[in-house]
Order: C-alpha cells, then structure tokens, then sequence
C-alpha cells in the first residue's frame, strides 16, 4: 500500500485515549475539541511519573531534580523539532491569552506616536486585546474586516490597510468560527515587505496539524496545547533574531536570557515535562501507519499530519455538504474542505431556533457541544449574529469517528 492510499486507524487512534472508555464520557460524542481536546495516554503517564518521583525544584545535582530538568528541556525540544524551530525560539506559558499579552508588554518598545497596529475582526479576542492596548502607547488601531459574504479575510483588503508605518500585523492562522485557515505564508511575505511584525495565532490550526513556523515566514505563532493533547498550557513561538532584542518582562536578573525574558514566573514543571507524551502519541501514530523508521522526526509528523487531514476531511465534509444543504441554517464559512483550506470546526445558526436550544437538544442526545461565541465576538457582530446566545460549534478533530458524524446529521434532521 502507498502511503498516499493508508488510512487513518481510528480504533487505534481512540485506544490511546483513556477518556473514550471511562464511565463518565464513553457515552458521549465529543465535539467541543477546538475548546479542549482529551489527552492520550502517554501525557497522562508521563504527568503522573513527574509528579511521584521528580516534583522538586529542577536542575540540581541530585537525580529526582536532574531527571526533572532534563525532562522539561527534553519537551521544549521536541516541540520546537515539531514545529521547524529552534528551542531557544519556544516560550512554553500558562496560555495562549497570557502569552500574547506578555508579548505585547515586550512589543510596546517598538511603537511611537502615529505608527499602526493591523488587527482583524476574525480573530478570538486573546489575539486583538492585546494589541488594541498599544493604543496607550500612541499607536492607530486598524481594523482588517472580514467580507460579509464570504466570511473571509481578503488579502487584497490587507494591501489597501499595510504602510511603512504598519509595525505589527495580529491575525488568525485559522478562526475558531470561520474555520478557513488564511494563507498566512502569503500575508507574512506582504508585511514583510513594510517591516512589520506578523504574529499568528495558531490555535484553532494546531491540532488539526502541527506547523512549519519557519515555511510560514512568521515572526510569533502561538497555539493552545491544551487544545493539540495536551495539559493547560500555551505554546509561543518567536524569531530567535527578534526574541533576542526583546526587553525583559522576566526578573530583572534574566535580562538577555531569551526566551525566559518572556516567561515571567517560568513554565508549569509537571505539564510541561508532560508534553513528552504528545510526542510520544505521535511517534506512536506514525509507527503503527507506517514502516521507514529512517524518516526524520520532523517528517513523521508531517505524514501523520496528512493522515489526520485526510481523516478529518471524510469526516466534516458530509457535515458541511447536510448543512450548507438546509435553507433554514446558516453556515460560517466554507462549504467543503479541499487541501486543508478549512479546519473541522464548523459553526452555525439556525432561522428557526435559538443556538441555545439547539445546543441542549444535542446535550440530551449525548452529543457534547455548546453555543457561545467563544470569545470571538467581534466576528459575530461582524456576521449580525448576537454574540449572547452566539452559534453552535461543531468543532471535530482525528478522534472522532464517521459514525459520529451520522448520528449528529440524523439527530439534526429529527430536531431542527
Ligand atoms: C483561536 C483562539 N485563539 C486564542 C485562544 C486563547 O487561548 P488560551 O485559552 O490558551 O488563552 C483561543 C481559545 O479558545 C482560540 O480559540
């Protein structure tokens, strides 16, 4: 079998998961991923062994704190392997939200009076707060609108907004309403061209797929690892030729330390070294799909990137083609996935009910999911959608199943 033909083992994939047989959820079809996925088994153990034999203070010479250490530095590697980068360029945070705001503390140094700050009205507010604050420090806020048929951001919109006195560019790798991931490889060489900084929240794309940060030509990209299967931490990515001119927001003592010189207070010990096991999941995957153990880590996962694609694919389009198929429902964003355009995230609005109660007819079929706008209100005012009772998420990632996704369809036509 070429590897192109080799499909997704979808009852290995949620043997790892000790979620899918405990009492409380098995159940249960979980489609609330882009709000937290589960963690597999290798994360769970490797938690659980940090906190019995090495929860002390790292780095001393005795053996509980050396294992500790090297654990923890041993996961900051394997991620910055994982996503094209080098570990001096990882900041592992409590989050997405306060990794952003602490990077936007360190950016403030860059703003004078009448510079421009581009955000957008797609993005979840962790990615526009932020930089909407630089206002304080004298700089224009701009807004990169989303078209309101589409839904999209339009680069053509983004060239008509970017000048020389454009210093940072937020925007989303892939909204967690939307769904579309945007070409950010693209949108990073056209801010490059003015100088300015390009940070990209890659949170709603991750766990759909771990990222090539250098291809992306971005200058920072975060995700949520709690959302790629792991613990509740945040993952920031910065260009080690900018992170290391960044001022300090550390203890003043680490100044030139980078990257700690963004990460005051430091990582949490026990979840980070537990990010091992998402590494060891993954090396998992690719062992079991797939026999040339020659392959360098970056490109195992960049194959069982594709498999998840591929899987997760068969598993939104039939959703997407029932939905954009009913007259009475709006559907955010585009119709199918082709070549990873769009992740499995897929919102909507119904004419006839209100989210909310769509949202606890689901819950009493045993179909987790909720209706919110999730924090991305500003693109629920862009798309006249009230952000209190906001839009059902369906939101699936490679361990959901086909069957899961029958038994949704069956249970919308019954309700709606
Ligand atoms: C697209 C997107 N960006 C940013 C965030 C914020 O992440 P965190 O909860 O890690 O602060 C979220 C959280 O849901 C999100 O969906």
């Amino acid at each position: 079998m070429t590897s192109e033909n080799i499909k997704l083992d979808i009852d290995y994939v949620r043997s790892q998961f000790p979620a899918f047989k405990d009492p409380l959820c098995k159940d249960w079809s979980f489609f609330e991923n882009a709000g937290g996925s589960y963690v597999p088994q290798q994360v769970v153990d490797q938690l659980n062994k940090f906190m019995v034999s090495t929860k002390v203070q790292p780095y001393a010479e005795y053996p509980m704190s050396k294992i500790a250490g090297n654990n923890m530095d041993k996961a900051t590697e394997i991620f910055a392997e994982m996503i094209n980068a080098n570990k001096k360029e990882i900041i592992i945070g409590g989050s997405t939200s306060i990794n952003l705001y602490v990077l936007s503390n360190a950016l403030r140094y860059l703003i004078k009076r009448g510079d421009e700050v581009i955000v957008t009205n797609q993005d979840h507010e962790a990615n526009i707060s932020p930089w909407r604050r630089l206002k304080e420090s004298g700089a224009n806020i701009v807004e990169w609108k989303i078209d309101k048929n589409t839904h999209e951001l339009e680069i053509s919109e983004l060239k008509k907004l970017i000048n020389n006195k454009t210093k940072i560019l937020a925007v989303t790798h892939c909204s967690n309403i939307v769904g579309s991931v945007n070409d950010l490889k693209e949108i990073s060489k056209i801010a490059h061209k003015y100088n300015t900084i390009v940070i990209g929240d890659g949170v709603s794309y991750a766990p759909h797929g771990f990222p090539d940060v250098k291809d992306l030509e971005v200058d920072f990209y975060t995700f949520s690892l709690y959302k790629t299967y792991g613990p509740h931490l945040g993952l920031l990515y910065g260009k080690e030729k900018i992170l290391k001119k960044l001022p300090n927001q550390n203890h003043q003592f680490l100044e030139n330390q980078y990257p700690y010189t963004l990460n005051p207070g430091g990582p949490n010990h026990e979840e980070l070294s537990s990010l091992i096991g998402i590494y060891e999941y993954f090396e998992n995957l690719y062992n079991h799909h797939f026999s040339n153990k020659k392959l360098k880590f970056f490109d195992r996962i960049q194959k069982v990137n594709n498999l998840i694609a591929k899987h997760e694919e068969n598993l939104a389009n039939p959703l997407l083609k029932y939905l954009s198929s009913r007259k009475d429902i709006k559907l955010i964003g585009k119709k199918t996935i082709k070549n990873k355009d769009r992740a499995p995230t897929i919102s909507f609005t119904s004419k006839k009910h209100s989210s909310k109660k769509i949202s606890k007819i689901l819950n009493k079929n045993f179909i987790a999911t909720r209706n919110d706008n999730f924090y991305a209100w500003r693109c629920l005012n862009a798309l006249d959608i009230n952000s209190d009772d906001g839009v059902i998420r369906i939101s699936m990632t490679h361990y959901n199943t086909e069957k899961e996704v029958k038994n949704l369809i069956k249970i919308l036509d019954k309700n709606l």
